[in-house]
């Protein structure tokens, strides 16, 4: 079976909306036709400051969601980044092969060191995507399914193994970036024209463990747009789109159907009706995750099982990696 990985940065204390819809939803389906790892980016995690209880904590309650959202350890392979020590050491070498300007010109560098110029950032902020290059190639995947927002570091991990393939030979898989166009971007419900981010948070970004009343209330309040009718209108109707895509995935009814359903009906009927579906949803996710997160040494257990498995992968590659550079293979 063709291999597939994906991780998250364990940076909140619930995955929000986006992630579910933009790529744990994807995992959960994929998982069935591929060969499948997913992680959490913990070492990630702590690029721009941070608080080792609450990523602890956070990384356990990441694995719980993936679980509840119908990982399955029988046939993915889940572990956390930290217990596969080949991700920095080949993150190494690639750093290597990365030019200062090109890293430089990573536009999540720029934006997120933009506050307080980039004398305030951290070297990990600046290597961060050779890293996540480093957790793809590793497992020669043919995809890697994210949201929108990951495009440019696929692009730079595709340029690093064909840069590393051409100099030592071939070596790497070149992946694909699998984005499903439709869900790639779930936009703040407060500022649709921004998508919805954890690190913004607030009345326009949904908490899947939140109490469900409390995300029902923010998708009542969400924006809309002008005019009255329901049409998914990206361009136009950023707003009543998003709530069509939201509804769409989570009451599984395609959107044109949707649209067709709604006809007549005015923005409240929408809300209300995404308001439903949402409760629907989270109520059950949130109860099953709880109960794992109960649970954190059934959660290592699963954990330690993965970086077994992901080792059997990365140590060989890794090994590889290092004789093509030229190190001198360990007596
Ligand atoms: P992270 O933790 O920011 O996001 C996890 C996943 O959620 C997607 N996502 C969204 N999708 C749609 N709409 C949104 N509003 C939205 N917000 C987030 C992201 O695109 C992502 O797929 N750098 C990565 C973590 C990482 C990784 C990797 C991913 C590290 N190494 C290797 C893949 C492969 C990140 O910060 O994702």
């Amino acid at each position: 079976r063709p291999r597939l990985l994906s991780g998250m940065q364990p940076t909140s204390d619930s995955l929000h909306l986006g992630n579910y819809i933009g790529a744990l939803v994807n995992w959960v389906e994929l998982q069935e036709q591929f060969d499948a790892y997913f992680f959490i980016a913990d070492l990630h995690t702590i690029t721009m400051g941070h608080d080792p209880k609450a990523l602890r904590a956070r990384s356990h309650r990441y694995i719980a969601q993936y679980l509840a959202a119908g990982i399955d350890p029988s046939k993915s392979v889940l572990f956390a980044q930290s217990h596969v020590p080949e991700h920095p050491r080949l993150s190494w070498v690639l750093e290597c092969l990365t030019g200062f300007g090109e890293a430089g010109r990573m536009t999540q560098f720029k934006d997120k060191s933009s506050k307080e110029g980039t004398e305030g950032a951290t070297v990990g902020l600046f290597t961060y995507p050779i890293l996540q290059a480093a957790d793809i190639l590793l497992y020669r995947p043919a995809l890697v399914p994210v949201g929108e927002d990951q495009r440019q570091h696929l692009e730079l991990t595709r340029d690093l193994a064909q840069r590393f393939n051409k100099r030592f030979g071939k070596t790497f898989r070149v992946p694909e970036a699998h984005i499903v166009k439709a869900t790639a971007k779930i936009l703040d419900l407060q500022h649709p024209e921004k998508k919805m981010s954890g690190s913004i948070g607030g009345p326009g970004c949904l908490w899947l463990l939140d109490d469900p009343k409390v995300s029902a209330k923010k998708i009542r309040s969400a924006v809309t747009d002008t005019g009255r009718d329901i049409v998914f209108d990206p361009e136009n109707k950023p707003g009543v789109a998003n709530l069509l895509t939201i509804l769409s995935v989570l009451g599984h009814e395609p959107v044109e159907a949707l649209e067709a359903k709604f006809v007549g009906a005015g923005y409240g009927d929408l809300k209300k009706e995404v308001a439903a579906a949402y409760e629907e949803f989270a109520g059950p996710i949130a109860e099953k995750a709880n109960a794992l997160i109960a649970d954190p040494d059934t959660l290592d257990d699963i954990l330690a099982d993965g970086a077994a498995k992901a080792q059997e992968t990365t140590a060989r590659v890794l090994a590889e990696v290092y004789d093509r550079v030229g190190f001198l293979p360990p007596k």
